[in-house]
């Protein structure tokens, strides 16, 4: 018979989960129980989460996506509600607004850390406007004290898309406690993974229990609670979704939660390389960092200067891409793609983001990542800078700016 195994080829990835033997004697472990879903290893999980992060509650659900949804939910977005949302963020953001029928309204980012910029979020406030989405991009968190003014000015809530900063703080809160909401994803590049999995911390009990409704199609109770009281009866209460999370994949959610001050350790050390690497590199800058917050370093970001070097950003991309090294793009802003354009039209611009979208290509960072591999990432940039000599830059096509 046919060999259908794939023939992996080595390429440097971007991100990567760490899984020890802990963790496959916790998924073992659960797979054996008598509760494969909504059994105990989901609470203990929530537990730890919400110990980690300072917040009275965590509910899991089955992916960041559906932790942002749930979230919508439970402050009530609905048919008219403006959301804010920055330009510059994963889909998932402003989709799962749309899923609530609202409207996502797209702020700009600040150029030098790719954070959503409190001045555009406060201009685009209107009278329809419930909520503003902070999204903690690449680690670091936002402005807090800025979105938290302006939220406060405004009576809006303030939710945090923080499916990249698990493990971050922010003037010493951990993040998951400092917005009214906070959302995390566990897919294998982040922080800590459950294979597919998300969660929303709040210190609002009751925020927490509608969505733990939510995630269970808005029924009053779960399989498990009926079993143990002997009854069948239950009543839905509200729409919601099946977004359950299984057992297993919270006892490696809890198995993870015990190793994620190490993995922000490693990130932090590799993006410290990184910065000291960079610093004499042409044409290339890592992001701002921020005083007074913390990162979890989920993206290492760096801005290439396409006009001073005339070479693109994808003429780079694909170079470091030849070289087996596994770069990334984080990301195109929402509106421009077609989906957005076919609904919005093609007039929405944020110039920062259009801009910065340009120059941005996001370097491998994992745990498990070696030093020697960052030196690899960073010679191969550098040997690509520097063999750009004047007399090189102005043998070289035009550069290209169409957005792809
Ligand atoms: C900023 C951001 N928001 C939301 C999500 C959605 O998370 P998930 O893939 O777990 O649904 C992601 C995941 O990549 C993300 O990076």
């Amino acid at each position: 018979m046919q060999n259908l195994e794939l023939k992996e080829t080595w390429m440097l990835p971007y991100g990567k989960q760490t899984i020890d033997a802990q963790d496959v004697e916790a998924v073992l472990a659960a797979i054996s129980s008598s509760m494969l879903t909504t059994g105990p290893a989901v609470s203990q999980f929530e537990a730890r989460l919400a110990e980690a992060t300072r917040s009275t509650s965590a509910v899991a659900v089955s992916s960041g996506t559906a932790a942002l949804h749930a979230a919508f939910d439970a402050i009530g977005i609905t048919a008219g509600d403006e959301v804010i949302v920055p330009a510059i963020t994963f889909v998932a953001t402003s989709n799962a607004v749309i899923y609530c029928g609202g409207t996502p309204v797209f702020a700009d980012v600040d150029q030098d850390t790719l954070l959503v910029d409190p001045i555009d979020v406060e201009r685009k406030i209107t009278p329809r406007t419930k909520a503003i989405v902070a999204m903690d991009y690449a680690g670091q968190p936002c402005d807090y004290d800025r979105l938290r003014a302006i939220a406060d000015k405004h009576n809006l809530i303030l939710v945090a898309d923080s499916c990249h900063s698990l493990g971050a703080s922010f003037k010493s809160h951990p993040i998951g406690s400092v917005a009214d909401l906070t959302c995390f994803s566990f897919h294998p590049v982040k922080a800590i993974t459950t294979c597919e999995g998300g969660a929303t911390t709040t210190n609002d009990s009751e925020l927490a229990a509608r969505m733990k409704r939510f995630r269970s199609h808005g029924i009053d109770n779960t399989h498990s609670q009926r079993t143990q009281a002997g009854t069948h009866q239950y009543d839905m209460l509200s729409l919601g979704c099946n977004y359950r999370i299984s057992d297993l994949q919270c006892a490696l959610g809890v198995s993870q939660l015990n190793k994620l001050p190490a993995f922000i350790d490693a990130r932090e050390n590799i993006a410290k390389l990184y910065q000291q690497q960079f610093a004499d590199i042409p044409f290339a800058n890592l992001l701002t960092q921020k005083s007074s917050r913390t990162s979890a370093n989920h993206l290492v970001v760096m801005k290439w200067d396409h006009q001073a070097s005339g070479v693109s950003r994808d003429e780079l991309f694909q170079h470091l891409r030849n070289e087996q090294i596994g770069v990334n793009v984080h990301y195109r802003p929402v509106y421009q793609h077609s989906w957005y354009q076919n609904r919005f039209g093609q007039n929405l611009s944020c110039p920062n983001s259009d801009a910065v979208y340009q120059q941005i290509v996001s370097l491998p960072v994992f745990p498990l990542m070696q030093e020697i591999d960052v030196y690899r990432v960073v010679k191969t940039i550098r040997q690509f800078a520097t063999a750009l000599t004047p007399q090189a830059i102005t043998r070289r096509p035009a550069p290209l700016t169409a957005a792809g």
